[in-house]
């Protein structure tokens, strides 16, 4: 019987709705709503700029469904849906808890706004992508240079997050350079006086972390660039990220959303 401690996941560019990873997590005693955002269902096709103003309505279908604990929510990202989780944090109330895995930091590829600020896309250059021996594309350097670091206007401003935030990073991502935008997301708060975020990061690990067990996708299609890209990560390192990374995310959300660890029999 609940309520649980609630938590919203949100995945990344190809939009759709993927339910696993909140179904997982359900597993250990949250009440978990998977967000989809685009290319599913009613959801327009494309997604020019993100509204946070559609993300704070979830957040507080969330804080009144009364199978959620409140006062808070935690929220579970990757990839994009880090970046919108780390948004989401900062311009929104009762966000207890925020997991990004290898998310940027950055307003990228497209604006975010929310009522009457909007953080400027970086942008990118395609002409920076690099073709490799296989045929796939990396697109690790066609981001434009975070030209004064943390204080550049297209940062996610992170120092307006009331709740603590913990960065997981893939040191061989090649979407792009998770482990030096970890950084200045910790430089950022700190120049802000707030307390240093939480960063773990992964030896040999690639950009699409997952749950424990599956499988490493070393490429697959990038809907920015419309051809297949890699994603990096070598087979044994980036399985034992998995394994740990879920541990890490799961004590994390227990800590600060007050989960008991409890855990549902697996019937496997
Ligand atoms: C949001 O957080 C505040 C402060 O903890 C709390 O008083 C309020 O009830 C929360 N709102 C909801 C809808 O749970
Ligand atoms: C942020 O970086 C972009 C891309 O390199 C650059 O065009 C812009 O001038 C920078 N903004 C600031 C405020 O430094
Ligand atoms: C982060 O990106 C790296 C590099 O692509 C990847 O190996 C790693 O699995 C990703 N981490 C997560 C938690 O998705």
């Amino acid at each position: 019987p609940g309520p649980f401690p609630g938590i919203i996941d949100i995945f990344g560019i190809g939009g759709g709705l993927l339910e696993y990873r909140a179904s997982l997590l359900a597993g250990h005693g949250f009440a978990t709503l998977a967000l989809a955002y685009y290319n599913f269902e009613d959801l327009p096709k494309n997604m020019d700029n993100i509204s946070l103003e559609y993300f704070e309505e979830a957040l507080c279908y969330m804080l009144q469904h009364p199978q959620v604990k409140g006062p808070g929510i935690g929220l579970l990202g990757i990839s994009l849906g880090a970046d919108i989780c780390l948004s989401m944090a900062s311009f929104l109330k009762n966000v207890s808890a925020t997991v990004s895995i290898n998310g940027s930091g950055i307003s990228g590829n497209k604006g975010i706004n929310y009522k009457h600020s909007s953080i400027p896309p970086l942008g990118y250059d395609l002409r920076r992508i690099k073709v490799a021996f296989s045929g796939l594309m990396d697109i690790v350097d066609i981001r434009n240079d975070l030209i004064g670091g943390y204080e550049n206007s297209s940062m996610i401003p992170v120092e307006k997050a009331q709740g603590p935030i913990l960065l997981i990073v893939g040191q061989d991502d090649h979407n792009w350079r998770s482990e030096l935008y970890a950084q200045k997301v910790s430089e950022r708060l700190q120049a802000h006086g707030k307390e240093k975020p939480q960063i773990i990061c992964y030896p040999g690990t690639g950009h699409y972390i997952e749950p424990p067990y599956f499988p490493l996708c070393p490429a697959s299609l990038h809907e920015l660039v419309n051809k297949h890209v890699m994603w990096g990560g070598e087979p044994r390192a980036h399985s034992k990220a998995q394994v740990d990374a879920w541990k890490q995310i799961l004590a994390f959300f227990c800590k600060h959303l007050g989960g008991t660890q409890k855990t549902a029999f697996p019937k496997l």
